[in-house]
Formats: C-alpha cells, structure tokens, sequence
C-alpha cells in the first residue's frame, strides 16, 4: 500500500508530500505503519530515495496520551486507533494537524491549549462534593486527552483569537460544576471564549476520541451553574 505523508523539515520550511510503500498487513494502526517506515536500517521512499525517519509523537500507544493526533485520510484521527483496516481505498495519506504550528513532519506545537485554559483559570480550587449529581459528564470530561481534534474540525477555531475551542466549554463547565468557590469568573470566561462564537456545528462530538459531549457540557453551563 502507498503512503503519502506530508512532510515538513522544520517550522519554517515549505511542505511536500513524500510517497512511502508499506508492505505489511492491514491489521496495522496508522501507529504501526509509520513505526515501521521508520525503523528500517536505510529509510527510502518510494522511488527509492534515501531519507530522513519521519518525525511524529506518541506516547502511551493505547489512545490515553493524545499525542499521535494528526489528519489521516481526510479526518482528524488518534494514529494508534485508526486501523488500516477501517479505512477505504490502497492510498493512506497522514498530514499534521493544520490548526498548530508545524514543529516538523507530524509533531505539531499544541501550547496553546495549556496557555488558553491558563488564560481562562480554568482550574478548580476546593472540590465540592455533590453526591447527588449525576458524574457521568464531568467523568467524560475528565477523560479529555486535550488532543486538539476537537479545534481542528471546528470551523469557528482559529489560533489566536478569542473563540478558545470545544474542549473550553467543556472543562468551563467542568470547573463551574465542581469548583466550591465563586463562578463568576469561570461564567464570564465561557461567554466571552465559547459562548459567543460557537455555530454549534458540533463537529468537535464526531471527532472526539473519547466521545465527550460537548452539547452536554454547553447545556449544563447555559442552565446556570449553582454558586
Ligand atoms: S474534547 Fe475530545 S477531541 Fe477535544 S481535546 Fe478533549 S479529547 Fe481531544
Ligand atoms: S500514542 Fe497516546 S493516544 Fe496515540
């Protein structure tokens, strides 16, 4: 099978797609392929051209860490839980996440996650605890591998301005539910960084790998969260 990847040398480098030619079995997560493209003792493309390994990130290899988060075929995917298998046609094509800055090949920079959430002191202080709430949703929240799939499909996101992305309402709603101090912060947060600019496409649900509702989380926050 042919593999076309999208590669990139460094952040300020123009991009070109390179063909690879993967010969084992369609068992294989994207994962795997790219593991062995890249370890063979001389690394050739196609054509047979000697290159360089191609550059990607993974971590936990089971879908808990998020790193190997990148477009495969088309969609926005975890490498380690897509299969061969499940895709059609003899072509895999695998491209960087386009909504992040490119670092090189396949890593892209997801900082800006961290420093939005940080932005938004999104963060709970002293824990409330609520025996009489129903965890399923903050439990799905707290699964959130902040993978950045969700802002590659929405159609709102952009880096850098004020729209933060799905996985902010989420956590927002997260913090405001169980957070025992005052949410006036949190609440203002949300309406300014989520609330106004989401057209509720609700691409992000499709995407998520670990299937948070994000329409749950907007539902709970636009009910009123009890100080
Ligand atoms: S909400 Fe889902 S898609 Fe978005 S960062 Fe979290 S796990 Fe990834
Ligand atoms: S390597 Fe951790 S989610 Fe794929």
């Amino acid at each position: 099978m042919k593999v076309k990847i999208l590669r990139q040398q460094h952040p300020h480098a123009e991009p070109y797609w390179q063909v690879f030619e993967y010969e084992g079995g369609k068992d294989a997560s994207v994962a795997a392929v790219l593991d062995s493209l890249n370890y063979r003792d001389d690394i050739i493309d196609a054509d047979g051209n000697p290159t360089d390994r191609i550059s990607w990130e993974c971590s936990c290899l089971q879908g808990m860490c998020g790193g190997c988060a990148m477009v495969i075929n088309g969609v926005p995917r975890l490498a380690c839980d897509t299969f061969l298998k499940d895709l059609k046609g003899d072509l895999l094509t695998i491209e960087p996440l386009r909504k992040f800055p490119v670092i090189c090949d396949l890593v892209v920079d997801r900082g800006i996650i961290q420093e939005n959430l940080k932005k938004m002191d999104a963060f709970i202080g002293e824990y409330h605890q609520d025996s009489e709430k129903n965890h399923e949703l903050e439990y799905q929240i707290g699964r959130c591998l902040k993978c950045g799939l969700c802002l590659e499909v929405c159609p709102n996101y952009v880096k850098g301005e004020e729209f933060f992305g799905p996985l902010f309402a989420n956590d927002s709603y997260f913090v405001a539910s169980r957070s025992k101090g005052d949410k006036t912060k949190i609440k203002k947060e949300y309406e300014q960084h989520f609330a106004k600019g989401c057209s509720k496409s609700l691409a992000c649900m499709r995407v998520c790998p670990v299937h948070i509702s994000t329409l749950a989380s907007m539902a709970g926050m636009n009910r009123g969260i009890r100080d």
